[in-house]
């Protein structure tokens, strides 16, 4: 028999424990890995407020509320990103239910923050596509933001998002990070490493770019 190492024995019982526990006896990989669904950084305010409308008018949306535990930062992106989420759990996690025209990306990375958590019921309806890319948690705070675009363009060449370029649209932080954060996990090894920025990035499923 292939000896391992105990810890990594131990290991791989506990991941074939998850995925029987969760998936009532039928053995289905993806079942340990919860998704969630936020709205593109690219997103225009008119489309965010949309979606939020369209969202709200199916989910509860009190927790984006004042006085709610996710209305900082009171921000478009944010509270879209956080009704596109609990519509896309409630309808069941069909990558149907996060495309809101286009706008929306399922993450691999719970975007909760301090008090603000999240909802996830599990995993992705279907499989996943095999590709990730990387943005910014919707709800990072704009010192964050700038620390990571500093950081991401020491590396990679970020003249896209300048004024002129390509990606300089829509010029907000959020934006701008991303793609910076992206560019540098694209050109990293791709690990989940890459996009932690101390907790600010998350993994997604869907290319995030637009022409
Ligand atoms: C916002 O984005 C939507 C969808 O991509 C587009 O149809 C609309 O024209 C845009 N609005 C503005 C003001 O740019």
């Amino acid at each position: 028999m292939l000896k391992l190492p105990l810890s990594l024995r131990t290991t791989m019982c506990l991941l074939f424990l998850f995925i029987s526990f969760n998936s009532g006896g039928k053995l289905k990989m993806a079942s340990a890995q919860r998704t969630w669904c936020i709205a593109n950084p690219l997103t225009n305010i008119s489309a965010l407020l949309g979606n939020l409308d369209f969202a709200c008018s199916h989910v509860d949306c009190q927790l984006i509320q004042q006085g709610g535990s996710c209305f900082y930062p009171n921000t478009p992106i944010h509270h879209a990103s956080f009704a596109m989420n609990l519509y896309f759990q409630v309808m069941g996690r069909h990558s149907s239910h996060c495309d809101f025209r286009g706008s929306g990306l399922i993450s691999l990375t719970d975007p909760s923050y301090e008090s603000c958590s999240f909802h996830s019921e599990g995993d992705l309806a279907e499989a996943p596509p095999s590709a990730t890319w990387c943005v910014a948690k919707p709800g990072s705070g704009e010192y964050i933001l700038q620390q990571n675009i500093n950081y991401a363009c020491n590396y990679v060449d970020c003249s896209p998002t300048h004024d002129g370029g390509s990606c300089f649209n829509p010029t907000t932080l959020i934006n701008h990070a991303s793609f910076a954060m992206n560019l540098y996990y694209q050109t990293s090894a791709k690990n989940t490493a890459s996009c932690d920025f101390r907790n600010s990035g998350l993994v997604v499923v869907n290319d995030p770019s637009k022409s």
